[in-house]
């Protein structure tokens, strides 16, 4: 059995990754705060409720049968509103909740502090939720998992090398420049989107957008060039053929993720499922965008090697994540795809997502955000065009993503 313990609520109905939900197996006794009444985000303890450990058997649950629940959810469209039948179970039932639907069972947190009990608890190796969909393409396609898909000591060990090249403040000044490029450019689009398409006076002018599938582009051409250290033109007023079907697979791979993790994957698969069809081919499609990357990040290296470029460079230029890998030869060719796809689909919503949070919440709030602006004007004004000293200099640009994805 395989048992999820999500916490807090979910922003938007995609994705469904582990950037929304975090599983871990089912434990036989698990620290939880005592089930209670939520009333106006405040937990109010029921008469006669012990506090303290209880059984994984005593949280309370939504139904034993997974089925009736999921067709009861679909009947329902809940999963449109997933944040509203979280908020009102946990009024139910407490702040700790167990529920079962389709083949998934899952264990809801509410409050910060519990959630915090849970990671605390969890020692080096903690475990999570498998995304059976994911996990059972790498497995029919025998392609290697990252670190998404891993637990144990092997998540681990290639965590540790990845965090190197991603998290490591010396990794992030490295691609913070390529970052910071794809941003001016997304800047300039909409400036020159707004200069045609704007209506109103020079100064005053005005431009209603839906901002969503603008930013899924800006986060995927970020997250591709510093992953592969190219740019993949989504901004362009027409996008190569290939750059359209990869951002239509890493779309369709992201809206079937969801309804699939109810659903036995294996027994689609046997059916011809479209769903599972869909999704498969999505992924295939993503596998082989990143394999032609790794194809030519070969040719630059070999070419760099032959001409002794620092290290992570081909003639001079930072080759992105991907360069880096395969330059340290620490993890394989094989482990260097696998995570750089999973690195590149968890990026794209779980960016685009919180960004458009951002835009609303500043929009109604035009204080706050002349406030920000000023700052990261003074700021970018003294830092000689240094993103990195510029965003230190801007700590109310942090501030806002903290309560964006705080509230998010
Ligand atoms: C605001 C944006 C983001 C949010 C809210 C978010 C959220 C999360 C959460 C909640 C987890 C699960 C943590 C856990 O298992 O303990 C996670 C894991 C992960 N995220 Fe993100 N994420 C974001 C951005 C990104 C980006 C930009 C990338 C890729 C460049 C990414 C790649 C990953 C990966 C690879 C994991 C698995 C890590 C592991 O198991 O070691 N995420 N994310």
């Amino acid at each position: 059995m395989s048992t999820r313990v999500t916490a807090g609520i979910k922003a938007k109905g995609s994705c469904g990754s582990r950037n929304v939900f975090f599983g871990v197996a089912p434990q036989k006794g698990l620290c939880v705060t005592a089930a209670g009444t939520v009333v106006h985000g405040k937990l109010e303890r029921g008469k006669g409720v012990v506090k303290g450990m209880r059984s994984f058997k005593e949280i309370p649950h939504t139904g034993r049968n997974g089925w009736l629940n999921l067709l009861k959810f679909w009947r329902e469209n809940r999963f449109q509103q997933l944040h509203k039948h979280m908020e009102r179970t946990f009024n139910m039932l407490g702040p700790i909740y167990r529920e079962k639907l389709g083949t998934l069972s899952s264990v809801n947190i509410m409050l910060p502090s519990d959630v915090s009990e849970l990671f605390k608890s969890e020692g080096l190796h903690p475990r999570r939720m498998t995304l059976q969909p994911w996990a059972t393409h790498r497995e029919i396609r025998n392609h290697s998992k990252g670190i998404f898909l891993k637990n144990g000591e092997e998540w681990r060990a290639d965590r540790l090398q990845l965090n190197k090249e991603v998290m490591m403040s010396a990794a992030v000044k490295r691609f913070l420049p390529l970052l910071d490029e794809v941003a001016k450019d997304f800047c300039r689009m909409l400036q020159t989107r707004m200069e045609k398409e704007g209506r109103g006076e020079e100064g005053k002018c005005v431009l209603t957008i839906d901002p969503s599938p603008d930013l899924f582009r800006f986060a995927l051409e970020a997250s591709c060039h510093v992953l592969y250290g190219e740019r993949i033109g989504l901004f362009s007023s027409s996008p190569s053929l290939e750059s359209q079907k990869f951002i239509w697979a890493v779309e369709r791979m992201l809206t079937t993720t969801p309804p699939l993790l109810y659903l036995p994957p294996r027994l689609l698969l046997r059916m011809g499922a479209p769903l599972w069809t869909q999704h498969a081919t999505a992924w295939d499609h993503i596998f082989s965008h990143a394999e032609a990357r790794i194809q030519r990040g070969y040719q630059r290296l070999s070419t760099s090697q032959g001409r002794a470029s620092p290290a992570g460079t081909a003639g001079g230029h930072y080759t992105g994540v991907l360069g880096q890998l395969m330059e340290k030869g620490q993890l394989s060719l094989d482990l260097i795809k696998a995570n750089i796809t999973e690195l590149m689909a968890g990026g794209v919503d779980t960016t685009a997502v919180p960004l458009q949070f951002a835009l609303f919440e500043l929009g109604r709030n035009p204080e706050v955000q002349e406030s920000v602006r000023q700052q990261v004007r003074a700021s970018w004004a003294q830092a000689g065009g240094d993103p990195q000293k510029a965003l230190q200099g801007a700590p109310l640009l942090k501030g806002t993503i903290k309560e964006v994805l705080r509230s998010c």
